[in-house]
Parts: structure tokens; C-alpha cells; sequence
């Protein structure tokens, strides 16, 4: 039943996360954004099971059972006939999940942040487990867990939805028969995207677009081109302030409706920064006192549009200060900011002491790895990130 080879009948997927330089917010309204994957990654280890099928969410030390015939019953109406058809659920059609996935959720386990894992969990079970048909719903032991900080800019969720859409795809066969190549990373796009759909109601598509591909990209209205530039250097500012990316995403949403005049041209302009950069890279120049001006510019329009916060106020006023940019990245009402570390930049060890002194976390790093990858076994997946969990570090 179980389509891999004897011994074989385990996956290992890691996803990245990501960093958005440019363009958030203004990306919603088809606008172009600049964004790269980062070191941190969500892992998903599947195993064949006798019977049922468990999911173990470790971030959470959350365990939940459903046998096969719940399965069936609850969300048969959910399964598609074909992998390659993957359907954009309506609002109704999340309604619905949801009510049949509370019936199946024990109730002291339905807190707000497990309920969407667990729903995007449900969703691609049975869309891509459940194509096989009804009859053939594999038993699977499915275990995620995630470096990323979770609420926090830097596309948790996209990675979760990128891994576990890689992860049931291989469960049947539809992927992975040498590595992953261009169709098989479009396929596992397509299913991340409708599942972010339902975790987020209106995304762009940016960040389940960098978790799959990796590098740094640019992305518009669903189109994906790869960018060349040299290696950034970032340090990403972690608040620890939790906010949702729908609830930020609605509120921009609400400006414009009621000030179409005023935020539009704040759309406008945050497009054309992105678009002055992505011109820059084209031409070979980096230009790194040019960056760090856009840079300042974009987060003051992003502060107009009211998604700021007064911690990522305050991490780029102090970054001023020792001479780097930051700006929010993500959503923004909290979450996380980046600073651009130019080469041969001076003052960085001290911005680091200030920021933690201040309580923040900060963390050193490069942008554009590798985006979503299969793993022959836990070894490799393990030489493969400096970061694993616990769990897998064995
Ligand atoms: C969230 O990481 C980025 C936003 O632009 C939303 C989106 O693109 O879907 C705020």
C-alpha cells in the first residue's frame, strides 16, 4: 500500500523559511517583492503505520490520532480525484473544514494556533492521501518540527504547508522519483499556496514561493524569477511580539478601502523601490549606501500603511544609531526586523549587546539557501541544517 521501497518507507522534508527585504504588504496587491530563503527550517518525518494516522506537532507536544474510518467519514468530501487538479477551496469550504475538523480535535487541545496546523494537516491529507480513494487512505505516523519562530515574519506557516505538501505528494508516489525537479516543485508550490490559502484567506503566494524554491527571488502576481546578487548579509531582529499575518494583512485591506487615495500611491512607491532594486541587481551594482536609503524608506512607508510596531520602531532607531538600516519583514505589527550588514561594516558586535541588552534576539546570517528538500534518511537531513531540532538530533 505504502509506494516506496522495502526499508524506504520513511520521507524527510525540510523547508525554509524566509525573509522579506522588499515589498511586503504592497506584494497583496500585485506589486513586486524581493524576497530569500533563510537557514532555519520545518522538518516532517512520515512513517507507514499499521493502522490510523497520527500527527505530532513537537513545538506544540501535541499528538492526535484519527483512525482511517474518521478519516473517511469526516473529510472524504474533501479528497480530489487527481493531484495535479488543485482546487482553491472557497470561504465556505474552509467553513466546513473546520467544523468537521473541530468534531475530530479533542477539546482541551483546540487552542488558536494549533487549530490552523491542524486543519492544513487535515486539508492535505485527504486532498492528496485521499486521491488514491477512499479505500485506500494510508495509515501514517507524520511528526513536524520547526526551528522557525512561529507568528513571526519569517514564514513559519509557508514552510509547514511547503514540508507537509512535499511530504503526503511523496506518501503517494505523486513526487520525488529522482529528487525534485521543476514539476515536482511547482505541483508541491501549487498545494502549499492553496493550503496558505486557507491559513491566511488573501496571501500573494510570496513566502510558500521561497520556501519551495529557495534563493532570492522576485516574485509579482504569481510570477517567480530568480534574482542574482551577491551574497546579503543580514541580522534578523526577532520583538517576541505574536501577531497574525491575516489580521495585518486585513487591516492594510481596510486602509485602502477607506483611503484608496492615500494608500495606493504608498503601494506605488513601495513597488518602485523594490523594482529600483531589482534594476540595481540586474546591473551588477550594489550599491550598499543605496540599499540601506531604501531600506529606511520602505519601512516609513510600511509604518504609514499602520503595520509598524513600537519595538520594530525601536530596533531601527537604534540600528540608526551604530549606522545600519532595518526595516520590518512579513507582516510586520510585531514579528521581526532585519538589518543589512554591509561587508566590512563596523559597529555590528556593539548594535548586537544593545539589542540584546534590550531583551531582543538577534541572529547572524546569509540569505538565499536551498528551498524544499527530500532527505534519503535522517543523516542526511540531519548534515543537511546546522539547526535541527532535538527531536531529530538523535
Ligand atoms: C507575509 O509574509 C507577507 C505579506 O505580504 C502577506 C503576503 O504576501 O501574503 C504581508
Amino acid at each position: 500500500m505504502f509506494e516506496m521501497e522495502a526499508g524506504k518507507n520513511e520521507i524527510f522534508v525540510t523547508a525554509p523559511g524566509k525573509v522579506i527585504l522588499f515589498g511586503e504588504h504592497a506584494v497583496v496587491y500585485g506589486k513586486p517583492a524581493l524576497a530569500g530563503s533563510l537557514d532555519l527550517s520545518t522538518f516532517v518525518h512520515v512513517w507507514h503505520k499499521d493502522q490510523d494516522i497520527c500527527l505530532r506537532l513537537v513545538d506544540f507536544s501535541m499528538t492526535l490520532h484519527w483512525t482511517i474510518k474518521q478519516m473517511a467519514e469526516s473529510f472524504g468530501g474533501f479528497m480530489c480525484k487527481d493531484v495535479h487538479d488543485v482546487a482553491m477551496f472557497s470561504a465556505e469550504d474552509i467553513e466546513r473544514l473546520h467544523s468537521n475538523a473541530q468534531l475530530c480535535v479533542p477539546a482541551d487541545q483546540r487552542t488558536s494556533v494549533d487549530i490552523p496546523a491542524v486543519l492544513v494537516f487535515l486539508y492535505l491529507y485527504s486532498s492528496i492521501v485521499g486521491s488514491k480513494g477512499i479505500t485506500q487512505l494510508l495509515p501514517l505516523d507524520v511528526e513536524v518540527a520547526s526551528c522557525l519562530p512561529i507568528g513571526a515574519g519569517l514564514g513559519s506557516s509557508a514552510s509547514y504547508t511547503t514540508c507537509l505538501s512535499a511530504a503526503m505528494l511523496k506518501a503517494v508516489d505523486a513526487i520525488g522519483k529522482k529528487g525534485l525537479n521543476s514539476s515536482d516543485l511547482e505541483l508541491v508550490n501549487q498545494w502549499a499556496f492553496s493550503a496558505e490559502h486557507i491559513l491566511h484567506g488573501r496571501p500573494s503566494g510570496v513566502d510558500n514561493a521561497v520556501s519551495v524554491f529557495g534563493g532570492l527571488i522576485n516574485f509579482k502576481a504569481g510570477e517567480i524569477t530568480p534574482v542574482k546578487c551577491p551574497v546579503l548579509e543580514i541580522l534578523l531582529i526577532d520583538t517576541k511580539v505574536k501577531r497574525e499575518t491575516k489580521t495585518l494583512v486585513d487591516k492594510v485591506h481596510k486602509r485602502k478601502s477607506v483611503w484608496p487615495a492615500v494608500v495606493q500611491p504608498v503601494l506605488d512607491a513601495i513597488g518602485a523601490i523594490t523594482d529600483t532594486v531589482q534594476h540595481n541587481f540586474n546591473l551588477g551594482n550594489t550599491d550598499f549606501s543605496e540599499l540601506t536609503q531604501l531600506i529606511d524608506m520602505n519601512q516609513g512607508l510600511l509604518s504609514t500603511l499602520g503595520v509598524s510596531h513600537p519595538k520594530l520602531d525601536e530596533i531601527c532607531h537604534l540600528a540608526m544609531q551604530y549606522g545600519f538600516s532595518g526595516k520590518l519583514t512579513g507582516a510586520g505589527g510585531g514579528g521581526c526586523a532585519y538589518c543589512l550588514v554591509p561587508p566590512g561594516s563596523v559597529g555590528l558586535e556593539e548594535l548586537m549587546r544593545d539589542l540584546k541588552q534590550k531583551g531582543f534576539c538577534c541572529w547572524r546570517t546569509n540569505v538565499g539557501r536551498s528551498g524544499v528538500l527530500l532527505h534519503k534518511n535522517v543523516e542526511e537531513m540531519r548534515q543537511s541544517k546546522n539547526n535541527i531540532p532535538k527531536c531529530f538530533a538523535k
